[in-house]
């Protein structure tokens, strides 16, 4: 693990990654933040939320904290670890939080991530997405020269070799994981294709195979509890065969990773499985709490819903309408809509650049020019991406300024 999070630290780990600045979030102030970012966590630490410029993205620390406790536990009480996917927060200090509860580390989707959180001090790192270009092997080749727990996601035997070759020149051997496709999206289709390519990364000693990713993005939001768990369960037989085949062939399993927190209560169901990359718990969002329970409760309620944007009531002039600040900028998606708390019989429509416009026959008081209301967000991930900071809110107070470390970092 590198050193707390410092500009001494951040110097040090640039200059042993060799990684070109350009790839790299480098911040300029004290305790890695900048000073704008200094300025920031200043001024507003102590306020109530509802003094906050707006649209603001606001996490309770109260439930986010309840959240990482209650998926640490209930994964261990099935004998999984946790990976959580920092896709979600794209946040070194949120990573942390996970990594302190007992995380087995964090999953990054883009090396653009990966290098963003590991500059800020997050080591154990597992990509899940497929580095196949030249440029990015070099760059996720830096990061294993950073961190020996670097994990190398592979899904194609050319990609394996070209990483096998920049391992042997930077003189180290690299952790990789196959990823075997759940569905069509990404990973090598699951069957005997895997299994060979499993075989060719064990005979390249520049790389060192841990296992296998196997994630299913179909099942998480499937509604219905009984219908997510027989559909998760069987859309992974294949790669529970894969994992079989590897295991016999005296090949490394010791990671059998996927899952999210649509399916962290079944995948212990799968034979050999290790850990889940859960994402989504940490906050909530319109899209799970809508996916029901395995009680049959029509509300996802495992985890508390600790995320939401707060905006400014700009218009009200016209009767069942107000307009707000926050629209597809500040919300991404429309679908499904926004939520406003408190206030069940508004529909919120983000569907403007600028604005949202919520149109009501029904609201708990009246609303004036100036007035916050509080949202919850359509689908977290790419509403966390647009915002610069996330303030930590406990009992409605501003406890602390995140910056979100890895914004914008799709490449
Ligand atoms: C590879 C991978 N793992 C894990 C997750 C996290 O899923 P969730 O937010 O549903 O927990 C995602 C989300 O898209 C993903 O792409």
């Amino acid at each position: 693990m590198m050193p707390a999070d410092s500009p001494a630290s951040r110097r040090t780990f640039l200059a042993a990654s060799g990684m070109a600045a350009a790839h790299v979030w480098v911040p300029t102030g004290a305790n890695g933040y900048t000073p704008e970012e200094m300025r920031e966590r200043v001024s507003t630490t102590g306020i109530s939320k509802w003094e906050l410029d707006t649209p603001a993205l606001c996490v309770d620390l109260d439930a986010l904290e309840a959240n990482i406790a209650t998926m640490q536990s209930r994964l261990a009480a099935k004998g999984l670890g946790a990976r959580p996917h920092a896709k979600t927060h794209k946040s070194a200090d949120i990573a942390r939080k996970q990594l302190a509860a007992g995380a087995l580390g964090i999953c990054t989707s883009k090396v653009s991530e990966a290098e963003a959180l590991m500059a800020a001090g997050i080591d154990r790192i597992c990509m899940t997405t497929t580095n196949p270009s030249a440029s990015k092997v070099r760059r996720a080749m830096a990061l294993s020269r950073t961190s020996p727990h670097f994990i190398h996601a592979v899904d194609d035997e050319k990609n394996a070799r070209d990483l096998a070759d920049a391992a042997r020149d930077a003189k180290l051997t690299a952790n990789v994981v196959i990823d075997v496709a759940v569905g069509t999206r990404s990973g090598i289709p699951a069957g005997e294709g895997a299994v060979a390519l499993a075989e060719t990364i064990s005979r390249l000693p520049q790389l060192r195979l841990r296992g296998l990713l196997s994630y299913d993005g179909g099942a998480q939001h499937i509604t219905g509890f009984a219908t997510r768990r027989t559909t998760a369960l069987k859309n992974i037989e294949a790669n529970a065969a894969v994992f079989e085949a590897l295991k016999r062939k005296g090949l490394p399993t010791e990671i059998f990773s996927g899952g999210g927190t649509g399916t962290y209560n079944i995948q212990h169901e799968v034979p050999g499985f290790t850990d889940v990359q859960v994402g989504s718990y940490l906050f909530m969002d319109m899209q799970y709490l809508a996916i029901g329970n395995a009680e049959g409760g029509v509300v996802y309620d495992d985890f508390q819903r600790s995320l939401t944007v707060l905006a400014t009531v700009l218009n009200n002039r016209f009767p069942g309408r107000l307009t707000t600040d926050a629209g597809a900028k500040a919300l991404t998606l429309n679908v499904p809509r926004a939520g406003v708390v408190g206030e069940p019989g508004m529909d919120y429509n983000a569907g403007s650049d600028e604005f949202g416009v919520i149109t009501y026959k029904q609201a708990t008081k009246s609303y004036a020019i100036g007035d916050k209301l509080e949202l919850v967000v359509p689908h977290c991930d790419p509403v966390v991406n647009l915002y610069d900071q996330i303030y930590g809110i406990r009992k409605d107070r501003v406890e602390v300024v995140w910056p979100i470390t890895a914004r914008g970092k799709s490449q």
